[in-house]
């Protein structure tokens, strides 16, 4: 379990472009959740995120991992989380893709054979073909250094996965799989996934409880049912709800008797049910 107890984040402090990007911030991450973070851009996602690893440094307040403070100024990254950054290029360094994805399994200290077997096993899980292996990553599309970076945090096969705004960049297909992939994945290995994105419909088919940024602080946290039944308030801040949630709750608006809809799969049930009651009738 993660928790965040007061954390605040200030940058450029006491300068004149000083900046509170987090602002007293309490959060609980638990085993083996899957999380979604909203917020518009702005709002502190990316600073609350790479407190988790160590990346950043609260200015005040602390986090703790399993009642451990992993927030001490001069400990290191913590191996247990790993974090695709919102842009990639701030990850990758090495002169070839192999040398990426292996980075982080080398300083693992894993033995060879089991570093080229997580090099492969992350390259096909993003969907990377083999004969770019000593390509440099920095030749390659947006796309691809994209899932390098995916694939460089895979190999290490942390017990914490955060991915900020992962899938910008990908086509729309290229999206769906690694989502999908990442979540097949946290449902096998139990691993705890934090997700920042703007897509709701992405939010709502992967995401178990949101928590909502807005101006450094959170403003709204729970399952996404809760979260998505208040379609104002989010509007408020700059977020949509999936435009499938809102047909149905305009459906419930003229007096249908529909439960709330956030994804397709969802609405197709709904949608059955409510006819087959229709013809009841
Ligand atoms: N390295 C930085 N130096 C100074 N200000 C920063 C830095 N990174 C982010 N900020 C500021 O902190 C606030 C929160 O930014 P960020 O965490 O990137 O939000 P989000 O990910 O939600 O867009 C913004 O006002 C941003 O301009
Ligand atoms: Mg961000």
């Amino acid at each position: 379990m993660i928790v965040y107890e007061n954390v605040t984040h200030i940058y450029n402090r006491g300068l004149p472009n000083q900046q509170i990007a987090l602002d007293d911030v309490n959060l609980r991450f638990e085993d083996g959740e899957f999380v979604g973070i909203i917020g518009r851009t702005g709002s502190g996602k990316s600073t609350l995120v790479q407190h988790m690893n160590g990346l950043l440094k609260p200015t005040t307040g602390r986090i703790l991992m399993d009642g451990k403070d992993v927030s001490i100024k001069g400990l290191g990254i913590n191996f247990n989380v790993g974090i695709v950054l919102q842009n990639p290029e701030d990850q990758i360094f090495e002169q070839t893709v192999f040398k990426e994805i292996a980075f982080g399994p080398q300083n693992m200290k894993l033995d060879s054979g089991e570093i080229k077997r997580r090099v492969a096993m992350a390259m096909d899980f993003v969907g990377l073909p083999k004969d770019i292996l000593e390509t440099s990553p920095f030749d390659l599309s947006g796309g691809q250094k994209r899932r390098i970076a995916i694939a460089s945090v895979i190999a290490m096969q942390p017990r914490v996965l955060v991915l900020d705004e992962p899938t910008s960049g990908l086509d729309s297909a290229g999206k769906k799989n690694i989502l999908q992939r990442i979540y097949e994945h946290h449902k096998k290995e139990k691993t705890t996934v934090v997700l920042v994105s703007h897509n709701m419909e992405e939010v709502a088919q992967y995401v178990e409880r949101v928590v909502v940024l807005e101006k450094a602080k959170v403003t709204m946290e729970g399952k996404v049912d809760e979260i998505f039944e208040k379609p104002n308030e989010l509007r408020k801040i700059g977020l949509d709800i999936p435009r499938i949630s809102v047909a149905f709750l305009k459906l419930k608006e003229l007096g249908y008797d529909v439960k709330n809809v956030h994804t397709l799969k969802q609405a197709k049930t709904e949608f059955f049910r409510l006819k087959k009651t229709l013809q009841e009738r």
